[in-house]
């Protein structure tokens, strides 16, 4: 299937490994022009020369610092001509129990991903209202519909992300912006290579039991670990043409780890 993704320019934030890294390979598999969005130069590098340096580009750029997402966007745009998607990524794992719970975490967590998309998208509007494609793509989680004890902040930030998707649907719509939220469930990046890694050494595991052990500690049943690509293929689907009629929905994207909770 063509997704009409030839020559678009997709914005990524945190593309330079995991989840977003997958989605702009995608992207650029599909055929577009991929602007990798980072703060980690020498990830960004390599992740652009994975990509093609003549289908992708790096961007420096700390999401929270609205002058820096200024800046960045008008670098996107002086380097590629136009930009039809974004895609707000960039997150951190992470919180701790509410008892203990900072608020200076708390706005840490909140500025990366809620904060830090709204200016993304507060930047790139001019040119994605000159798109006849334009999507805005925001990257939730699955601790926005279950609770994990010890994540917090991580769980408000998605569940922020799942409103902020539906504001952006709603008022954007008469500017011919789709915005979608994808849930990812647990999916293997490198955030939790080292959990597992921290896990096996303590507990004598190898790699993969520890893995297992981590699904097994959150009621996940018989699921399995997702991959990157997995969340990366729904994401370019909701890029496409044919997402068009697709406006303001928030897509679970978990090999049924959701419901392999439900009691
Ligand atoms: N992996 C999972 O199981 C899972 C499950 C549900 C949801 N998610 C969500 O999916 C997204 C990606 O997850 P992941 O596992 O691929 O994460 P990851 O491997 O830890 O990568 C996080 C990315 O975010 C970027 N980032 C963080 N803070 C930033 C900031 N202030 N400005 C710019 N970039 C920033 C990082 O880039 P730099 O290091 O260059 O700053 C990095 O590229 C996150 O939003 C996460 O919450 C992941």
């Amino acid at each position: 299937m063509d997704l009409n993704l030839k020559n678009r320019v997709v914005l990524v934030t945190g593309a330079n490994r995991g989840i977003g890294r997958a989605i702009a390979e995608a992207s650029v598999a599909e055929g577009a022009l991929a602007a990798v969005i980072g703060r980690d130069e020498s990830a960004c590098r390599e992740t652009v020369q994975a990509l093609g340096p003549d289908r992708s580009s790096a961007f420096l750029c700390d999401v929270t610092d609205r002058a820096q997402v200024d800046r960045m966007i008008g670098e996107v745009v002086g380097h590629f001509g136009r930009l039809d998607a974004v895609v707000n990524n960039a997150g951190r794992f992470g919180g701790s129990p509410i008892a203990e719970l900072s608020a200076a975490a708390l706005s840490e967590g909140l500025n990366t991903k809620v904060v830090g998309a709204l200016a993304i998208v507060q930047a790139a509007l001019p040119y994605l209202r000159r798109s006849d494609q334009a999507r805005v793509l925001n990257i939730s989680g699955v601790t926005a519909q279950r609770v994990t004890p010890g994540v917090a902040v991580t769980a408000i930030a998605n569940s922020g992300m799942v409103a902020l998707t539906a504001y952006l649907a709603r008022e954007l719509a008469e500017d011919g912006i789709n915005s979608n939220c994808l849930i990812p469930g647990y999916t293997l990046t490198g955030a939790w290579r080292t959990r597992a890694e921290a896990l096996a050494a303590a507990e004598g595991l190898s790699f993969d039991e520890a893995l297992a052990e981590i699904l097994r500690r959150q009621d996940m049943g018989h699921s399995r670990w997702g991959e990157a690509r997995e969340i990366a293929d729904v994401a370019v689907f909701l890029l496409s043409a044919q997402a068009a009629f697709v406006n303001g929905a928030s897509f679970r994207v978990d090999g049924g780890q959701f419901l392999a909770i439900q009691r």
